[in-house]
């Protein structure tokens, strides 16, 4: 902590004329304070919002003040997990030095309220759809119980989509039907009926921790609150194909009281025929590799993608992991040997997760690599270890089992280009992270490479661990048991058993 006059000159010489000198003296809520909170808190701390108190008036504020001094001084709010300087994303919500002096400094004179005179209005919120109206809106097929307390609640909600002809989806947004227990949510695309035969008659859903617990065929994006719909670059749409069932994962943080909730999806189609979809690389470590022991603090794997075939560029990147999950940093690799950092996350917190939507377009060249590092605390340090004592964590989709994955959401120049994206080695992977593929048309059906080729690069990148380019016995042994009688097969099919 600062001494209080060095708090009160930094406050000065940082926040400049505008202030005044009587502010810097001894900051007050209507002058200094509001406007911060107004700013950067209230879009969840207001009433009827996610935030467990609100901070629009005085006397919630002050009772509060040092709080709201040291979360803020430690980062913890707003919640925004990227680290600054670490790319550059949309609506990145962070507070400037001077705005966390403030709150420090006005904290330590005992939170004066200042005159009433100089309160600014309060914040208006943008309600309905900010983007005016969705060409497409569906809603949960039921209102959805969250039960008062306990832990946090993940459903999959399946709702087929009354699309009669393949659609290029420019934007969606999302509009929470009870904003005090939706925390964010993610749109899976899937058409082959995994999602209905799964889910439950009556709520059509499912509870889903990690992933959405099924193969998505894409993603049409992400809602957390206060973050504002993503229109896609002119040209550029994510590829939905008809009769999509549309799998909405809903992440839910119990209230006190038992509430309902019925959200809605708006979605936005092009009007014009697009150039090109998004597509997206993915990168994730050998799912063997990821066997964390109890009580290590410190479990570190790192990896990263094939050179791209073609130049892309990122506009959004999707980092995941589970609660064992610390740091994650990923940067790109140019040919000339230059790194362009693309997202580093150092307090990894899963119940804030998201897709981070770049500023401006990142140009990623022929060629380039992206890499991956993570670290994962599977100690008793780490509060929010799902396991108490420590038990040892493999791959998979429960809360007690880890991930370790990252896409990053590109688009190409054209549709040569995205299929060659499309045919990377995880590139089925970066299209549930965000990309959504593409239609096989007269123009697409002959590019490609053949769906066996893909599972043969795959099998051999996951299991060859001496390169040889055979699976061996001892190989297979690397498998884990409820997968080792496929990949087996699909081995000896492919005539890659030793
Ligand atoms: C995007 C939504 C959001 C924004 C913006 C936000 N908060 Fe929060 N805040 C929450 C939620 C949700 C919680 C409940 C704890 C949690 O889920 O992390 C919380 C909890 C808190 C807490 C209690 C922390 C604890 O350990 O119990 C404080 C204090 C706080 N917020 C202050 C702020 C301040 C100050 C700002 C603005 C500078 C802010 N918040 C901005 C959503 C938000």
């Amino acid at each position: 902590m600062f001494d209080c006059l060095a708090g009160v000159l930094a406050v000065l010489s940082l926040v400049g004329p505008m202030a005044g000198v009587e502010a810097a003296v001894t900051p007050t809520f209507n002058k200094d304070v509001a406007p911060i909170l107004f700013k950067h808190c209230a879009s969840c701390h207001r009433p009827g919002e996610i935030a467990p108190f609100s901070l629009l008036e005085y006397k919630d504020a002050s009772k509060r003040a040092s709080f709201l001094a040291k979360v803020t001084g430690e980062n913890r709010m707003p919640p925004w997990s990227p680290e600054p300087g670490f790319g550059h994303f949309k609506d990145e919500r962070r507070l400037t030095e001077s705005e966390k002096s403030i709150l420090q400094a006005w904290a330590k004179a005992g939170a004066p309220e200042g005159d009433p005179g100089q309160l600014p209005p309060k914040p208006a919120f943008e309600s309905g759809w900010v983007l005016g109206k969705p060409d497409l809106v569906v809603e949960l097929p039921k209102e959805f119980t969250v039960p008062a307390s306990g832990p946090d609640v993940y459903q999959c909600f399946v709702i087929p989509l009354p699309v009669t002809r393949d659609e290029a989806v420019v934007a969606v947004d999302f509009q929470p039907g009870n904003a005090k227990v939706v925390h964010h949510a993610i749109l899976y695309l899937e058409s082959d009926g995994q999602g209905r035969a799964k889910a439950d008659p009556v709520t059509r859903s499912f509870p889903s921790f990690g992933g959405p617990g099924i193969r998505p065929t894409g993603n049409i994006g992400a809602w957390a609150p206060g973050i504002r719909p993503i229109q896609l670059p002119e040209g550029t749409g994510r590829y939905l194909k008809k009769g999509s069932d549309l799998v909405l994962q809903i992440h839910y943080h119990p209230s006190g009281k038992e509430e309902k909730d019925k959200s809605r999806v708006g979605i936005y189609f092009s009007k014009t025929p697009i150039r090109n979809y998004v597509g997206a690389v993915g990168i994730r470590t050998r799912q063997w590799a990821l066997r964390i022991p109890p009580g290590e603090s410190q479990f570190t794997l790192v990896d990263q993608s094939e050179p791209l075939p073609v130049a892309a560029k990122a506009i959004g990147i999707l980092p995941h992991m589970h609660y064992l999950g610390k740091e994650m940093k990923v940067d790109a690799k140019l040919p000339d040997g230059s790194e362009i950092p693309l997202i580093w996350i150092k307090d990894w917190d899963f119940n804030w997760q998201g897709i981070y939507g770049y500023s401006e377009p990142v140009d990623l060249p022929k060629g380039t690599v992206i890499r991956m590092r993570a670290v994962f605390d599977n100690s008793t340090a780490n509060p929010r270890n799902p396991s108490s004592p420590p038990i040892r964590v493999t791959w998979g989709e429960q809360t007690q089992d880890e991930m370790c994955i990252c896409g990053v959401q590109v688009v190409t120049d054209n549709k040569k280009d995205l299929k060659q994206v499309m045919d990377m080695l995880h590139g089925d992977l970066g299209m549930i992270l965000g990309g959504g593929g593409m239609p096989e048309d007269d123009e697409t059906r002959s590019l490609g490479m053949a769906r066996n080729k893909k599972i043969e690069r795959l099998i051999l990148w996951e299991y060859d661990a001496d390169k040889d380019g055979m699976i061996s016995k001892e190989e297979l042994e690397l498998v884990p048991k409820s997968n080792r009688e496929r990949v087996t097969l699909m081995a000896r099919v492919m005539g890659k058993l030793k």
